[in-house]
């Protein structure tokens, strides 16, 4: 009798044991699941900066080792032909900038707001693939937006998804905007021209390339070179206005060329860690404007005494 409570004991025990082990198995789960996910709340993070880091988590990929690195979300804000190409290149030469190009050039991304805010979410949920895309140790990762590619026409939505998702934006302007009307014109005369090899390029590698590109130069219509130039200028100082609510800083190509302190300022509004950035690209015109457009004794007489008149003058040199 004795024997057989005793083994009654140890089998209600051993049992009760058994049911804590399978019992526990989904609370341990439970408990261990938040606490891996709290793990990336940085707590060296400053409270303002807060809503600017992100942890996204994408479908296409695992980030790994750098699942809990901070990842902030950016906008190049420009328009063509003022450098945003080079600046990209820029960018994307350190390890763990991912700018991913002009993805609003295709129209049916920017149709709709919808469409646009889809491109966006796949985009800074580092689920976007392009030869920049970096992956799990990517820090910063954006694109470059032209103010004609959608931006200005939908700005009130757009703005309000760089305030709610902590986008930065980054505008770049040319402060010479004679300069880029006559590389504009260059370079939709290459669209057709196709001076090197008979493929068109509005960027280039090397000197040779180049030269034979500034070899072509263009006629500007002075009659109607200032309302062209206060055009471009409203519309830069309207993009301005409109995003003034936004994280941002405003670059300017000149500045750029002539300080390369300024990309270290960019890499700190980013807060990646510090790198020696570098391009392959070569400037396309050179040298004094006079000799770049066919008619310069026009545009002199247009200019002069207006309020635009600074650029004729040199403002960097290479
Ligand atoms: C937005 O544009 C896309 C593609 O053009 C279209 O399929 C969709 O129906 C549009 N949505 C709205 C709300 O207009
Ligand atoms: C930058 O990338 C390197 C290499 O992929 C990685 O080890 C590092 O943690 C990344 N830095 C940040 C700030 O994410
Ligand atoms: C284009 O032509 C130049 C000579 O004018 C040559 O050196 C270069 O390799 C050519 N490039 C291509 C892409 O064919
Ligand atoms: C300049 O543009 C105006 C308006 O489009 C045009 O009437 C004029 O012929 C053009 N002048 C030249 C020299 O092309
Ligand atoms: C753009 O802004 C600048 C600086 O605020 C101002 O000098 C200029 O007149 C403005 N241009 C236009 C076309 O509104
Ligand atoms: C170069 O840029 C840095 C950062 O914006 C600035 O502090 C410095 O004064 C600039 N230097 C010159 C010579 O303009």
């Amino acid at each position: 009798m004795l024997v057989l409570m005793f083994v009654m004991v140890c089998g209600v025990y051993i049992c009760s044991v058994c049911l804590k082990q399978i019992g526990g198995h989904p609370t341990v789960r439970l408990l261990s699941y938040p606490m891996a996910e709290r793990a990336c709340d940085v707590a060296d993070i400053e409270p303002s900066e807060k809503p600017y880091v992100h942890f996204p988590k994408p479908e296409s990929f695992n980030r790994e080792e750098c699942a809990c690195n901070p990842v902030r979300y950016f906008a190049i804000l420009s328009t063509q032909r003022s450098g945003s190409g080079w600046f990209e290149t820029l960018l994307n030469s350190h390890m763990n900038i991912s700018s991913n190009g002009e993805i609003f050039s295709v129209k049916v991304r920017r149709s709709n707001i919808s469409t646009i805010v889809e491109t966006l979410d796949k985009i800074y949920n580092l689920d976007w693939f392009t030869s920049a895309s970096k992956n799990e140790c990517t820090a910063a990762v954006g694109l470059k937006w032209m103010l004609n590619q959608g931006l200005m026409q939908h700005h009130e939505e757009i703005v309000e998804y760089f305030n709610a998702k902590g986008v930065s934006a980054i505008f770049l302007f040319r402060r010479n905007l004679l300069r880029r009307m006559i590389s504009i014109l260059a370079n939709s005369f290459d669209q057709n021209a196709k001076l090197l090899n008979g493929t068109h390029k509005s960027h280039v590698h090397s000197t040779h390339d180049a030269k034979i590109l500034a070899s072509y130069k263009p006629v500007v219509n002075a009659s109607l070179l200032i309302p062209n130039l206060r055009q471009v200028e409203d519309l830069v100082n309207k993009s301005m206005e409109y995003f003034k609510s936004t994280r941002h800083i405003i670059l300017y190509y000149e500045d750029i060329i002539n300080n390369r302190t300024k990309l270290v300022d960019v890499q700190n509004f980013l807060r990646v860690p510090l790198r020696d950035l570098s391009s392959r690209q070569v400037k396309i015109h050179k040298g004094s404007l006079s000799s770049q457009v066919e008619n310069w004794g026009d545009i002199e007489k247009a200019l002069e005494g207006t309020h635009y008149q600074s650029y004729l003058h040199e403002d960097y040199k290479l």
